[in-house]
C-alpha cells in the first residue's frame, strides 16, 4: 500500500520522460533480424521491454545493456534459434504479438507463456491471419500458452477487423519472411513505428497516401542502425494531465515523441481548452519529437467516437480523468478495445474514479462522465488492479485530492515507467 502525494501548490520544473515503449520493443526486434550491430540509445528499461530483450537473448541474439544504451548483435532475417526454455512474455502484449509474427517464419519451435493478466488476453487476433500465411500456431482456448512451429510463409492480403498496431506489426514481421509482397489494410490508422523503423533499417514498405494500405516487400537486407529513441508521449501524458488539472502548474517536458499517430492526447486537450504548447520540434531518421510546455487550465467536456480512439488508446484512463475535472458531461464510445488491455480498463476506470465521488456510467464500449472541478472523496483506498496505466492515472488524480489517499499494487508502474514516482516527486512544489 503506497501513500500518494498531493500537490496543492502546483507542479513546476523540467523533465525528460523515459524512452518510448513501442519503439524500444521494435528497435530490439529489428536489430535482432538485421545484419551487424544496432545501438538503441535512451532505451526504456522497463519490465515490458525487458521481456522482449530476454526473449530475443533466449532466441540466440547477443544483447548487452550499458546504462540506457542497448547493443544488439543482429543475426540476419533467418538467424533466430529454438530456445531451450519457454519464452516468458511477462505482462507484455506487444512482446507476445510481435514475436508471434516474427517467429512464425523462423526455423524453430517455441512456447510463449505470460503472467495471469496476459494469459487472459486475446491471441486469436494474430493467430488467424498468420495461419492464412501458413503459420503453425497453437493456442490454449484462444490464449497463452502459445506454441509456434516455424514454417515457410506465403504472402497475405488482409483487411484488419480491429484497429491494432500490435496485430499490424505481427503481420509486417511475418510478411518480411514471405514469398511475395503482402498487403495489410487498416480501417483506422494505428501507430506506425514499425513501418518507420523498418524503412530506417533498409526495409521496403509503402503506405498509401490515405494511410490505410501498407505493402510489405519480403526478404529485405536489413542493416544494423544507431538510433536514439524519443521520450514516450504515453508517459509524458501523465504529467501533461497533472499540470493541466492542478492549479498554479507550469512544466516543460523535453524530447517527447510527436509521431502523429500518437499525439491524439494533445488534440483532445486542445479541444477541451488545455494549455499545451509545442516549443521546439525536431526530427531523427524515423520519428518526430519536441519540447512541450504545459500550464494549468479549466476544461470543457469532450465527446470521442471510434475514429478518435486509436491515437489515444493508451491515454483513455487519463482522458477519463481530464473529463472528470471538466464542468459538464463527456462521452467516450467506440473504445471496446479497452476491455482487453492489461485489465478491463473500462471496468477499472469506472470502479476507481467513483472513489473520487465522480458520477460515471459504464457502457459496453466506453463511459459517460459527469465532470466537476471539485471532488468529494468517498473512498480513500485506491487500487491499480495490477495495471501500470491505471496505477499512474490514480497517482495523478490523487494530486488533486484534499486528503491523503493510498494505492494498492502501485508497483505496476514498473511495467512501463519504473521511475514514475521519483519523476512525479521532482515536479511537485513542496509547501
Ligand atoms: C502497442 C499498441 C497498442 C497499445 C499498446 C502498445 C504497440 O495495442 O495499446 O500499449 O506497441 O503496438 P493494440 O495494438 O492492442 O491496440
Amino acid at each position: 500500500m503506497k501513500l500518494l502525494p498531493q500537490a496543492q501548490q502546483g507542479l513546476r520544473g523540467t523533465l525528460k520522460v523515459p524512452g518510448d515503449k513501442s519503439i524500444s520493443h521494435r528497435g530490439l526486434i529489428l536489430g535482432a533480424i538485421s545484419t551487424g550491430i544496432t545501438h538503441l540509445h535512451n532505451f526504456l528499461l522497463s519490465q515490458d521491454c525487458l521481456s522482449t530483450l530476454k526473449a530475443l537473448q533466449a532466441l540466440g541474439i547477443p544483447i548487452s545493456i550499458n546504462e540506457q544504451t542497448v547493443t544488439i548483435h543482429g543475426r540476419g532475417l533467418q538467424g533466430l534459434q529454438s530456445p531451450h526454455q519457454n519464452l516468458n512474455m511477462g505482462n507484455s502484449g506487444t512482446t507476445t504479438r510481435l514475436l508471434t509474427g516474427l517467429l512464425s517464419g523462423q526455423h524453430l519451435t517455441a512456447t510463449l507463456i505470460g503472467d495471469s493478466s496476459l494469459s487472459q488476453r486475446p491471441m486469436q487476433r494474430v493467430q488467424q491471419p498468420l495461419q492464412k500465411m501458413g503459420a503453425q500456431i497453437q493456442l490454449t482456448s484462444g490464449h497463452l500458452p502459445l506454441i509456434i512451429v516455424g514454417q515457410p510463409l506465403k504472402s497475405l492480403s488482409y483487411q484488419m477487423p480491429i484497429a491494432s498496431a500490435q496485430v499490424k506489426s505481427a503481420l509486417i514481421l511475418a510478411a518480411l519472411q514471405a514469398d511475395t509482397p503482402s498487403t495489410i489494410i487498416e480501417h483506422l490508422p494505428t501507430r506506425d513505428h514499425t513501418e518507420r523503423l523498418l524503412r530506417q533499417f533498409g526495409g521496403v514498405i509503402t503506405t498509401s497516401p490515405n494511410h490505410y494500405t501498407i505493402t510489405v516487400n519480403p526478404q529485405p537486407k536489413l542493416l544494423g542502425q544507431d538510433l536514439t529513441i524519443p521520450g514516450d508521449i504515453s508517459s509524458a501524458a501523465f504529467f501533461i494531465t497533472a499540470a493541466t488539472i492542478i492549479p498554479h502548474s507550469r512544466i516543460k517536458l523535453i524530447d517527447v515523441g510527436l509521431n502523429s499517430t500518437r499525439t491524439g492526447i494533445l488534440k483532445v486537450l486542445k479541444k477541451m481548452g488545455g494549455k499545451v504548447h509545442i516549443s521546439t520540434r525536431s526530427q531523427n531518421k524515423a520519428e518526430n519529437y519536441g519540447t512541450l510546455e504545459i500550464q494549468s487550465a479549466s476544461l470543457k467536456p469532450i465527446k470521442l467516437t471510434a475514429a478518435d480512439i486509436p491515437s489515444v488508446i493508451d491515454e483513455l484512463p487519463l482522458i477519463a480523468l481530464l473529463a472528470a475535472t471538466a464542468e459538464g458531461t463527456s462521452e467516450i464510445s467506440g473504445a471496446a478495445e479497452l476491455r482487453v488491455k492489461e485489465t478491463d480498463r473500462i471496468a477499472t476506470i469506472v470502479c476507481e474514479l467513483r472513489k473520487f465521488g465522480i458520477k460515471i456510467i459504464e457502457k459496453t464500449d466506453g463511459f459517460i462522465i459527469y465532470g466537476q472541478p471539485n471532488w468529494t472523496i468517498n473512498n480513500p483506498h485506491l487500487d491499480s488492479h495490477g495495471d501500470h496505466r491505471i496505477s499512474m492515472m490514480l497517482a495523478i488524480a490523487a494530486l488533486k485530492a484534499n486528503q491523503p489517499l493510498t494505492l494498492k499494487n502501485s508497483g505496476a508502474v514498473n511495467i512501463s515507467y519504473p521511475k514514475f514516482f521519483q519523476d512525479l516527486h521532482s515536479l511537485i512544489i513542496e509547501e
